[in-house]
């Protein structure tokens, strides 16, 4: 008999929920705060313990993540929340302040391994988006806050296509080196394959320690499943999902979805690796928030399941 291939598979892993901001950056229409509120209720109550709830981001360049201040306050006073990580990316000093005045324990600061990327996303350049996260994400540590770095464009970029290893290597130990705890690892546009991803943790591996590594896979190519299982076979043990598959980046035409919170969980526990989700409640969540959005959800577990959820 062969030997199984799957035998070093872990026992447990680690989801960072990011469709409340992830999937909802990119609708066309704002959800309404109520909605936001209950969708983060729904993936809390569904055994999430860590979700990116909104950004302290311009209103002017993603009016979607607007008030995410009174969403914070909000959510701040729910008691079913205790033992949730909350977090919600910052980009400059200025979304540090609101993050701060709302009492948000946790920050994502957002780089890129693509210039171009860099420049439309926020506006500065690589170099000069690291020296402004590195007073950020010392002032935010200073105040106790937790810090994740993400790393944009890691197997290619809606500009300037190709992505150099090097410099996704060059960023995220930069973000590590400079107080992240965690940098996930962004293939904002989905175009990675298995062999990609593979090379790009073994990359960053030789410079950061394994377990500050976490994969954020967008869908656009129907690759993340089978990279989640590359970056599992790597040992990464975080990954990044938003439920029904919601989501893109405003300022990556072209990029879909992140992959699906449910797709990722069933994959997992069918596997046997546990998650601590409950994904009856996450597809009937993935339903819901898709008919608040109108649309179908994207992925294949909640449309899979469809039947059982309606009504
Ligand atoms: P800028 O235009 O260079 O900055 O934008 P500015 O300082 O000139 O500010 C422009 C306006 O925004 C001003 O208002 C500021 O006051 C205001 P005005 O005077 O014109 O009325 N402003 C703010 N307001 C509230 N909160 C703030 C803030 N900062 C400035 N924090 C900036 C630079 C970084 C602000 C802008 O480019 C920005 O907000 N970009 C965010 C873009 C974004 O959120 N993209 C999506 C998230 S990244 C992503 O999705 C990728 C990820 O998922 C991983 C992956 O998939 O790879 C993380
Ligand atoms: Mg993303």
């Amino acid at each position: 008999m062969i030997a199984d291939p799957l035998a070093d598979l872990p026992a447990r892993v680690t989801i960072v929920e990011v469709g409340p901001r992830d999937g909802l950056q990119n609708e066309p229409t704002p959800l309404a705060l109520e909605d936001r509120l209950e969708l983060v209720r729904r993936l809390a109550a569904a055994g999430l313990r860590r979700i990116e709830a909104g950004a302290f981001v311009s209103p002017r360049w993603v009016p979607q993540m607007a008030a995410s201040d009174e969403l914070f306050r909000r959510l701040a006073g729910l008691e079913e929340l205790a033992g949730v990580r909350l977090s919600a990316l910052v980009p400059n000093a200025r979304g540090l302040a609101r993050a701060v005045e709302v009492g948000v324990g946790e920050i994502a600061v957002f780089g890129a391994a693509s210039d171009a990327f860099s420049r439309r996303n926020i506006n500065a350049s690589i170099e000069d988006s690291l020296a402004r996260f590195r007073e950020l994400v010392a002032a935010a540590r200073e105040m106790g806050l937790r810090v994740r770095g993400y790393v944009s464009c890691i197997a290619g970029c809606p500009y300037e296509g190709e992505v150099p290893l090097r410099r996704v290597v060059e960023v995220a130990s930069a973000l590590h080196a400079m107080g992240c705890e965690e940098v996930s690892l962004g293939d904002t546009i989905g175009v990675g394959t298995p062999r990609r991803i593979v090379q790009v943790v073994r990359a960053c591996a030789d410079h950061l320690p394994l377990e500050a590594l976490a994969l954020h896979l967008h869908d656009t190519y129907g690759q993340a499943l089978a990279n989640v299982l590359a970056g599992l076979e790597c040992g990464i043990r975080i990954f990044d999902a938003a439920v029904g598959g919601l989501g893109g980046c405003p300022y990556a035409p072209g990029a879909s979805g992140n992959l699906a919170t449910e797709d990722l969980v069933y994959m997992l526990e069918g596997c046997g690796i546990a998650t601590g989700v409950d994904l009856e409640a996450l597809v009937a969540t993935a339903h819901w928030i898709s008919r608040r959005l109108h649309h179908p959800p994207a992925g294949r577990v909640a449309r899979a399941r469809a039947a059982a959820c309606r009504g």
